[in-house]
């Protein structure tokens, strides 16, 4: 049928029949805060390049947490940030490491939080590298074991799930396994399979400190060019056992979501990273974007591309405006 029997718009005419015909409706339920976590007491730093995420010390995190399960959402990411960084990245495995003090203290004050913790070494090392330095690259073997150190110490901490986000070679395999030889088999695995090296991550590099000291990290994480390789790598970890996966960032790689949503029937996560964020603020805050419709419409569309599961920064302001 044609027009003029056919006229798309009738569906358009008032707010109801939108809402009626939506096909994408965003709720609280899927959506993840990341968390900034570094040592001290009463400390509340706002991130100059990100507007109103902070960084926190144990008892503010705390407090942060009782409002985002307040909020109705249901789960945060912590990142840390340790008092010193080492070749090794000691600081990432250490049983009193920053992280696992704070997931400690988030699990006991607001137990029905889920707590997802963010497994990589670069935060921790004084070189900014995500794994070991051998030979002046990062070696993979060896990261690896670091890195399943990592996942079953938070794990030990009261972690609810772990997110391995360093892109190395067999990582999941080894976090699976560490994790059931411990015994913690119900611990599920969100994987970050198609992490791209992008410039989003500007802003959290300066928050987390973890800006690499030399190099880049584009022999770990994925060139951007690439959406058949994101199927690969998305394949491989759900292999080794990933539950869940992750595309990041969001908004660049929308046609990737798509991709990884029609070929897997894992759930999809998608991080809208630090940059797309501060994207949206500094336009807002010129007057260039309406903060709520960037905000609003960003969120819909990488939901709308595949990811039932989104990490973002907007977490809280969303649950706001979808209470009312
Ligand atoms: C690595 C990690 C990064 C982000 C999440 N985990 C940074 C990186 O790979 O350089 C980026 C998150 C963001 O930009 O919001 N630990």
């Amino acid at each position: 049928m044609a027009f003029p029997q056919n006229r798309s718009r009738r569906l358009r005419r008032t707010e109801v029949l939108r809402r009626f015909v939506r096909e994408t409706r965003l709720s609280v339920d899927g959506l993840v805060y990341p968390l900034f976590v570094q040592p001290g007491e009463g400390v509340r730093k706002e991130i100059s390049s990100m507007p109103g995420v902070f960084n926190l010390s144990v008892d503010e995190l705390v407090k942060e947490c009782r409002e985002v399960r307040q909020l109705g959402l249901p789960a945060v990411l912590l990142f840390g940030i340790p008092e010193s960084k080492d070749e090794l990245g000691t600081g990432a495995y250490a049983d009193d490491g920053i992280v696992q003090r704070a997931v400690r203290a988030v699990k006991r004050e607001v137990p029905d939080l889920m707590v997802i913790t963010d497994v990589c070494l670069c935060e921790y090392t004084s070189h900014g590298h995500c794994g070991k330095i051998e030979d002046g690259e990062v070696a993979n073997d060896p990261s690896v074991e670091l890195l399943a150190k990592t996942a079953l110490s938070h794990t030990r901490a009261g972690a609810d799930v772990v997110a391995p986000s360093d892109m190395m070679d067999g990582r999941v395999g080894a976090i699976r396994q560490a994790l059931d030889v411990n015994g913690f088999q119900h611990t599920p695995i969100l994987s970050y399979a198609a992490k791209y090296a992008s410039c989003f991550y500007g802003p959290f590099r300066d928050a987390a400190h973890s800006t690499p000291q030399f190099g880049d990290r584009r022999g770990y994480q994925m060139d951007p060019a690439n959406a058949r390789e994101a199927l690969r790598e998305v394949a491989l970890d759900i292999e080794e056992g990933a539950d869940m996966i992750m595309v990041k960032p969001a908004l660049p790689y929308l046609d990737v979501i798509r991709q990884v949503r029609d070929t897997f029937n894992v759930p999809v996560a998608a991080y809208q990273v630090s940059g797309e964020y501060s994207m949206i603020h500094a336009a807002a805050r010129n007057g260039w974007l309406d903060l709520e419709r960037a905000m609003l419409e960003s969120v819909t569309s990488i939901q709308r591309a595949g990811a039932s599961i989104i990490f973002t920064y907007f977490a809280k302001d969303l649950a706001r405006k979808l209470a009312c």
